[in-house]
């Protein structure tokens, strides 16, 4: 039984875990404010908040209904639109209104349901941060402009938002309907009487986010048994420990994006990963799934595979810890039997000086995957020498790839144009691109040599006269 609370009303059902919540809502609830545009993650139109309770009490983030699975909302709120009405309009309502920010008016439920998610949110309460909150919401009528003008309405009246009672204050200034006031209260009673499962290998297939499988294969996950790993504590949790930080498999891109563990080795992730899908796509995808799914341009693999990072493997308890190079053998071919789960990745955290740096070229800029990427770490020893390097690519070859020639070659030099230059030389022999819709082979080689030329640039400003 999947048990939860959608918007005001408790529900319990028997439906099968693996059909997604969009589904529900619309046909099993008849809320047909959401709304079922693209099935893909892509549009928008079936954003819905998902609030869960964790040690800072009772957060909301929002999701693509359309591609979580109907398990994944055990012990949670779900909201979809209309459990944000008020008597009359919320502020976001009225101020999409006012500022001609609907036509047709599909899109509208998942605008409304986002800005709702951005004044629930510990986000700067500011405009940038207000129009990256619907950077997952597609329009096709408005062109924008009122939207974001209506966004500027809502942040001048969440100036003084209340960070301490902030749903409260939020109730009491009409952004929200009274009953999330009992809220907090109704979840701790499911927390309460929820028992810890462990995980275990059966004939069932893992499920994160499912932002990955729901595109992939939406009708079969139906019936499917599933295991959720989503919400599962033991595979959550961003910490340091002995020289190495470790990352629980379950942790999403967004949680990643605002670790404060993860800011510290690299201050730029905020921005680095806002080029990575969308916020709702973020608030369920999985490190664990973007590393299983083995897509030669996954982002996180990439991102990791420039840390030298290793992945923990388990079967039924016994762990196996492997470096994440070594995890991918050939396209879509992983060293992983098919009952083992990731538990973890980790690295170890530099000691020394390094740089960091992440690059990503997609035909779109938001919510669009890469063409080709590339991440790079650098560190030096006292006489400004290269003491370690680790260089990743993807879209170059059938795996996430790791230049090992290219990172080898940098060691021990001490950085000028000749050498950098001639690391370019070395980082394309190490690739063999094919030709497909993200750009011809001689396109992402150009591009490659311009990422990594980039890179350089960003380390070595003086070598490039900028
Ligand atoms: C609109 C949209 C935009 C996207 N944009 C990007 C992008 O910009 N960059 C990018 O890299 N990706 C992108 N993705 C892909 C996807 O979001 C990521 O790959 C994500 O990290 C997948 O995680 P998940 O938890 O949703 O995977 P899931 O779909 O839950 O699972 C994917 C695979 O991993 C397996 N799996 C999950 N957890 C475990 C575990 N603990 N142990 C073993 N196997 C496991 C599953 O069985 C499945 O085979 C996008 C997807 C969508 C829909
Ligand atoms: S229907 Fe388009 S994102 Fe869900
Ligand atoms: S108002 Fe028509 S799609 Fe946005």
């Amino acid at each position: 039984m999947t048990r939860f609370i959608l918007n005001d009303e408790l529900v319990e059902t028997n439906l099968p875990k693996g059909m997604v919540l969009a589904d529900f809502i619309r046909y099993k609830q008849s809320l047909t404010g959401t709304k079922l545009g693209c099935r893909e993650g892509d549009c928008g139109a079936c954003t819905i908040l998902v609030g869960s309770l964790d040690d800072n009490g009772l957060n909301y983030e929002s999701v693509t209904s359309c591609l979580m699975p109907l398990g994944n909302a055990k012990d949670k709120h779900i909201v979809s639109v209309e459990g944000l009405n008020i008597k009359g309009l919320n502020v976001p309502q009225k101020a999409i209104t006012d500022h001609g920010g609907t036509q047709c008016g599909f899109c509208t439920p998942g605008f409304v349901v986002s800005l709702c998610g951005f004044a629930l949110s510990d986000k700067a309460k500011n405009q940038e941060q207000g129009t990256l909150s619907i950077a997952g919401n597609i329009c096709r009528c408005t062109g924008y402009k009122s939207i974001e003008r209506a966004i500027g309405t809502i942040v001048d009246s969440l100036v003084d938002k209340d960070d301490v009672r902030p749903i409260e204050w939020l109730v009491s200034k009409k952004f929200l309907p009274d009953y999330f006031n009992t809220i907090k209260e109704r979840l701790d009673e499911f927390k309460n009487e929820s028992q810890k499962t462990n995980i275990l290998n059966t004939e069932s297939v893992f499920v994160g986010g499912g932002t990955d499988l729901y595109v992939q294969r939406p009708e079969e996950m139906f019936d499917k048994q599933i295991i959720h790993t989503l919400h599962h504590s033991d595979l959550k949790g961003i910490w340091k420990d002995k020289g190495r930080c470790h990352i629980g498999a379950s942790v999403t891109t967004e949680e990643l994006k605002q670790s404060t563990v993860i800011k510290e080795l690299c201050p730029q992730t905020d921005q680095f990963f806002n080029l990575i899908s969308s916020l709702q796509i973020r608030n369920m995808a999985t490190i664990a799934g973007n590393l299983v799914n083995a897509s030669p341009i996954g982002d996180l693999a990439i991102f990791f595979l420039a840390l030298n990072s290793n992945i923990v493997l388990n079967d039924n308890g016994a762990l196996r810890e492997i470096p994440l190079n070594q995890f991918f053998q050939g396209y879509k071919t992983l060293d992983k039997k098919e009952n083992e789960f990731v538990q973890e990745i980790n690295y170890l955290l530099p000691t020394s000086s390094y740089l960091f740096n992440f690059e990503k070229v997609s035909k779109r800029t938001y919510l669009d995957i890469a063409s080709v990427n590339s991440a790079i770490c650098l560190h030096f020893d006292e006489q400004c020498k290269i003491s370690m390097a680790h260089i990743s690519a993807g879209g170059l070859a059938p795996v996430p790839k790791y230049l090992l020639e290219t990172s080898k070659f940098l060691i021990g030099k001490l950085p000028n144009k000749s050498i950098l230059d001639k690391s370019i030389e070395i980082a394309q022999s190490e690739v063999a691109p094919i030709g497909d819709v993200r750009g011809s082979v001689r396109y992402k080689r150009l591009l490659f040599r311009q990422l990594l030329t980039a890179h350089y640039m960003k380390f070595f400003p003086e070598l490039y006269n900028c």
